[in-house]
């Protein structure tokens, strides 16, 4: 273990806030079983007190410890993608206060995946909430570079883990109610859990702040574009515009960048992208919308709410 992740353990047990890599997008983290580092923590995100916030484990066994019922299907989607980008929303147990379930009688937990989050996770050996380690609304961190612009002097610590690798957050599953719900998509595709359990469509009554409409949004207005219509919608500008696209950059417009054709890489790339295109000073930001399919669920999700 190194020095840092040592310190950064210390931070978390004095009530500080760490910021931390982990698979999906960098987390700040604080002790979950202290109300006052949790109040800390919603104060320097400026999330509201009402909003949930992941809980962060070691170990699946951990996890569960934080839910006082625990479907077989939580343990079967804990078995098959813990660690990893996934979070469940289970019935909580006494040690998930309402201070990190914004009142509500259910949790979410997450057992990350990223070496570092591991390490730190073992060093601290308690759980950790963690929301993204972004301001409330913005775009989410995948670089500790993105946390130190985001959050500066607020937080006692930003560990350095690289680029996240998956890039956008955990998928989440609400097993709370009885049946399972997914209630944001990612990398944990939709047809992944239905190889281990049903999901309905019925509708999750969890509050959860990734659910709003406007989330994950750059400052410069962005607009979803068909690929049809890119080029006669880049003709009729009169406005600085940058652009998201597929494919080869075009003269007419001030600010170009060229993603993947594929959704992993796409993913990976797209909120370093968004923050990029934001800096570009523009009025708008095109974005041309990715096929829809299945594949592409989850960056078809952010995409929407960031152009919003
Ligand atoms: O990938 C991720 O999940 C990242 C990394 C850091 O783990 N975390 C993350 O956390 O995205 P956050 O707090 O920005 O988003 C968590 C989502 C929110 O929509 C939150 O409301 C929801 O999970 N959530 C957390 N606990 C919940 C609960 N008890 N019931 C319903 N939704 C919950
Ligand atoms: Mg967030």
């Amino acid at each position: 273990m190194t020095a840092e992740v040592r310190r950064a353990a210390q931070i978390l047990r004095a009530g500080g806030l760490v910021a931390f890599p982990t698979e999906t997008v960098y987390g700040l983290g604080a002790d979950a079983a202290s109300e006052k580092a949790v109040a800390r923590l919603y104060a320097v995100k400026g999330r509201p007190a009402d909003h949930p916030v992941i809980i962060h484990f070691a170990s699946p066994d951990q996890a569960f410890t934080w839910a006082r019922q625990i479907p077989q299907g939580a343990r079967e989607l804990g078995q098959r993608f813990w660690p990893g980008p996934l979070t469940l929303i289970l019935k909580r147990s006494a040690f998930a206060k309402d201070f990190v379930t914004g009142g509500q009688d259910t949790v979410g937990l997450r057992v990350p995946s990223h070496p570092v989050a591991q390490e730190l996770l073992k060093a601290f050996s308690g759980a950790i909430a963690a929301p993204s380690a972004n301001r409330f609304g913005r775009v989410s961190p995948t670089t500790a570079a993105h946390v130190r612009e985001d959050l500066g002097k607020d937080v006692e610590l930003v560990l350095e883990g690289g680029p996240s690798d998956v890039g956008i957050e955990s998928t989440i599953v609400d097993l709370s109610g009885g049946a399972a719900v997914l209630l944001r998509p990612g990398a944990v595709s939709r047809e992944q859990l239905e190889a281990i359990i049903p999901l309905t469509n019925g509708k999750s009554f969890v509050r959860h702040s990734g659910g709003l409409e406007r989330h994950y949004a750059p400052r410069t207005p962005a607009r979803l574009v068909p690929t049809h219509t890119l080029d006669k919608e880049i003709a009729a500008l009169k406005d600085r515009v940058a652009v998201l696209a597929f494919s080869r950059p075009d003269e007419r417009v001030d600010f170009w960048l060229r993603m993947p054709r594929e959704p992993q890489p796409y993913a990976q790339r797209l909120y370093a992208a968004l923050r990029e295109l934001d800096s570009a000073n523009c009025e708008q930001i095109l974005v041309e919308a990715p096929p829809d399919t299945a594949e592409w669920a989850a960056v078809r999700d952010r995409l929407k709410r960031a152009c919003s």
